[in-house]
């Protein structure tokens, strides 16, 4: 098979060092420093590779890259079949979260969707092997006499434990930036995820079983080490450092933005057409009690974990701002009104937008919008790529909206609109300034964009247009490209042109 000769590959080990470097990033779960090429499944390997290779600039690498994953997609179920018990094998499961991934990402529609509807074969064999809860099994520790061989053997034990920790967390995390790409039920419960928190990142990273060891005895013994999702859904504070915090922190805001989700949706049905029918008006004093819990729910994660972090982590601070964000619109309206549907979606969703482009709402989500571009002016070079892609998208695409509505009431009833009186300039990629609250309250002032860009002007929301460029270098900016043959990621490229046509509206809707 073309696999095997893969495995062969001359310098493979080298190609493979700058591959594994590439994928790791906050969620990784492929253990780096144990990782032996010559004895891994020629599955994982392959998929690995192509991974790598969609992380490039180059396009031959990136049809590759997909090449590849289209024949692992096919073998994985084939292996399956050949015996059950492979199905609960570390090796097969992170192949087809890999494989998964790519497709999810690819920006390709048919790899999307196929990758979309067989989420639920991993989630399957995860939750049957238990893999979701806290496991009553020991983790293995080492002693302070531990050397050589006993301690090797109890690293490598150490690390495929916690491989599977990390790749449950992965697929909860990843369930959850599905879930807010399409707006889709979560297939993982908040309440579901029981299993303790991943390790420290540096002890995940150790080179060897020495330093391990070492880095073990450094972190504060007498911890808490039984701390989960739940523990902090229900009484927030903050993470000890034994824990990986970064990682930690995404899952939480995840776990949060499933008590969004079903909010949402509960709210969905109570105020549905704007109106309270007479047998829901407890519910919807309820459902204003629970925003408001959700509100200090996300307030209580800046203090504890997002301000609190050090190094920063600009996925943590991404994810925290989009999911606030969601709070304050109704995105499914923002879409049609963006042209998802016909234009008859897009004038039915229009009063309601209308409406909301004068509420503190509004105000509130643009507030979110504009952190979000802050949080991905940040990113390392070549990581703003899948889901915070998309989200810089839904970011722009809540500037958009704002923008054009307000400027479509501005020129309709002159005097009495938000962009009339401006005073002071409200940078919302920039820091929280003093006129923000008077902004967020009263809607005075004047609401812009672009500090979070060096050397780019501050532009008005008024001009969505150039709003649109602000966005667009967001994203263009994290992918430097040089020469004419180097490509941004196909997803990426898709969204920069869905940013494209916006701006291209905007200017038709002024016009
Ligand atoms: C949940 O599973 C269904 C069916 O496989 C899929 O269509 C949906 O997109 C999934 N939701 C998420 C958030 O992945
Ligand atoms: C968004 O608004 C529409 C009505 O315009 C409503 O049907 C829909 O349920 C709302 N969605 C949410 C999540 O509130």
């Amino acid at each position: 098979m073309w696999l095997l000769a893969l495995k062969h590959f001359a310098g493979l080990r080298s190609v493979f060092g700058c591959l594994l470097a590439r994928i790791q990033q906050v969620d990784c779960f492929v253990h780096t420093a144990s990782f032996q090429p010559n004895q891994q499944e020629c599955e994982l390997l392959g998929i690995l590779i192509a991974t790598g290779a969609t992380k490039t600039n180059i396009k031959a690498l990136h049809k590759l890259g997909f090449a590849i994953q289209e024949a692992v997609r096919t073998i994985i179920p084939r292996r399956c079949e050949e015996a059950n018990a492979n199905t609960r094998k570390l090796w097969l499961l992170q192949s087809l979260m890999c494989e998964l991934q790519l497709g999810m990402w690819s920006g390709i529609k048919r790899k999307m969707e196929l990758a979309e509807s067989h989420s639920q074969v991993i989630l399957t064999m995860l939750r049957r092997a238990g893999r979701f809860q806290d496991s009553k099994r020991p983790v293995p520790e080492p002693l302070a006499q531990d050397t050589g061989e006993v301690l090797q053997r109890k690293w490598l034990d150490w690390i495929h434990q916690e491989s599977f920790k990390r790749l449950a967390f992965h697929t909860f995390i990843s369930d959850a930036q599905v879930s807010m790409t399409m707006l889709t039920n979560p297939n993982i419960s908040y309440s579901e995820l029981s299993i303790f928190f991943p390790a420290a990142r540096d002890l995940w990273m150790a080179e060897d079983a020495e330093q391990w060891k070492d880095l073990y005895f450094k972190r504060a013994t007498g911890q808490d080490r039984h701390l989960n999702l739940l523990d902090f859904l229900q009484q927030p504070g903050d993470i000890p450092d034994y824990y990986d915090t970064s990682l930690a922190g995404l899952a939480i805001l995840c776990g949060i933005w499933g008590m969004i989700w079903q909010h949402l949706q509960l709210s969905a049905v109570v105020h549905r057409q704007g109106e309270v029918a007479a047998k829901h008006q407890s519910m919807a004093a309820l459902l204003s009690l629970r925003r408001e819990d959700l509100m200090r729910t996300l307030m209580h994660f800046r203090v504890n974990i997002a301000s609190n972090q050090t190094p920063s982590c600009p996925e943590t601070e991404l994810v925290l701002e989009v999911v606030t964000m969601y709070l304050f619109v109704n995105f499914s309206d923002l879409q049609l009104f963006a042209g998802k549907g016909d234009l008859e979606d897009a004038r039915r969703v229009l009063p309601s937008l209308q409406q909301w482009v004068t509420t503190q709402d509004a105000r509130q989500a643009v507030w979110h919008a504009g952190q979000v571009l802050r949080a991905a002016a940040v990113f390392p070079p070549k990581q703003l790529d899948r889901f915070y892609a998309v989200a810089v998208y839904h970011a722009g695409l809540t500037l958009w909206a704002y923008g054009v509505i307000s400027q479509m009431r501005a020129s309709a009833d002159k005097g009495n609109a938000p962009f009339s009186t401006p005073c002071l300039q409200v940078c919302l990629d920039g820091v929280e300034s003093p006129a923000l609250p008077v902004f967020f309250t009263l809607g005075r002032h004047m609401p812009m964009v672009g500090s979070s860009r060096r050397g780019m002007d501050l532009f008005p929301l008024s001009d969505p247009q150039s709003v649109m460029d602000v966005v667009l270098a967001t994203l263009q900016g994290n992918f430097p490209t040089s020469a004419n043959e180097e490509v941004v990621p196909p997803l990426v490229e898709n969204l920069m042109q869905l940013l494209r046509d916006l701006g291209l509206a905007a200017r038709n809707v002024e016009g």
